[in-house]
């Protein structure tokens, strides 16, 4: 079992800790998921760096050691690395002299390895994470940070790519898997997917919007296929595609085929209860739906809504 810890990047603290959930739980059903302020751990098959590259706010990760009292009892069952650095993340409402603390850590990690101190690129960062509940330690080593899908072009209806990163990851899927966007625009959704090893189809009824996805796709070197089509038309895929994950039009820039508050609302019922559904709509074109629902602000006039079912 591993033992993994994401401090998130407090943006959404809830969506945060959702997304690693929805993560973690598409490679191990059973994966245990606790929260402490903005600090989630994660009881598993799998390690930090399976999750941990597709989080979209994720700020750190490790491998959890676990709690701790006083920094007396710092254990890191690591082998003397090349290099090693401390940080003490406070993550509660008390004031903490981090300095100082990680200085008294660095110099009991100093006995035991041997190795030397660096700041900037270190093998081994081990953290001491102080929440207003506990205090944990976890360490991680030096990590590649996962390449992100580039674009051609910006568009003024795109989806903010963290955003559509963070809705594939709701829909629990893993590599090898497939989703629809059947709204798919300048191709987010698709980029974002086939990144993290998830196969994704697009349909849009507007044929520039589609060749603008497969430029973008070609420009990243990924294959979704992508078809100029009515929304309707994923009805004919439903038993090739394992969730939907879509972005709806909402007036501004991006033209709809019926006014947007309605298409909600046809697009909803034209989707089998069971098929898992992830979709993102301008804040009171809301629809009656079962489902988890997340108000994203971005200005005085639009809120999206995530909507996960
Ligand atoms: C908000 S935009 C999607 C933006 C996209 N997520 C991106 O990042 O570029 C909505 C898209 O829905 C498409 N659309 C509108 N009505 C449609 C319909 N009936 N069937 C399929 N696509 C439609 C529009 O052409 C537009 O590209």
């Amino acid at each position: 079992m591993h033992q993994s810890f994401f401090v998130t990047s407090g943006e959404q603290v809830e969506l945060a800790r959702d997304e690693i959930t929805s993560i973690a739980k598409s490679y191990d059903k059973k994966a245990v998921i606790k929260s402490d302020s903005r600090l989630v751990t994660v009881r598993s098959k799998i390690p930090y760096t399976k999750i941990a590259p597709r989080a979209t706010f994720v700020k750190i990760s490790g491998t959890l050691i676990g709690t701790v009292t006083g920094i007396t009892q710092i254990r890191v069952p690591v082998a003397k690395p090349s290099s090693f650095a401390c940080r003490v993340v406070n993550l509660s409402t008390k004031t903490v002299s981090s300095l100082h603390l990680e200085k008294e850590i660095g110099t009991i990690l100093k006995q035991k390895w041997n190795s030397k101190v660096s700041l900037s690129n270190p093998h081994v960062t081990v953290y001491l994470i102080v929440t207003n509940l506990r205090k944990y330690m976890g360490y991680s080593k030096r990590q590649v940070e996962p390449k992100r899908p580039e674009k051609l072009l910006k568009y003024p209806h795109e989806l903010d790519s963290n955003l559509a990163r963070c809705m594939v990851n709701l829909s629990g899927l893993k590599q090898g898997q497939t989703l629809c966007d059947p709204f798919c625009g300048t191709g987010t959704i698709l980029l974002e997917a086939e990144s993290m090893g998830i196969n994704a189809i697009g349909i849009d009824f507007d044929p520039e919007m589609c060749g603008i996805t497969k430029r973008n796709l070609a420009l990243n070197g990924f294959k979704s296929c992508v078809i100029n089509a009515g929304y309707h038309d994923i009805k004919k895929m439903m038993g090739k595609i394992d969730a939907i994950v879509t972005d709806l039009p909402y007036g501004i820039s991006s033209k709809s085929s019926m006014e947007p508050q309605r298409l909600v609302k046809d697009f909803v019922s034209a989707i089998p209860k069971k098929k898992k559904l992830v979709m993102v709509y301008k804040k009171g074109f809301d629809v009656a739906i079962k489902a988890k629902k997340y108000e994203i602000y971005r200005h005085k006039s639009l809120t999206r809504v995530i909507v996960s079912r």
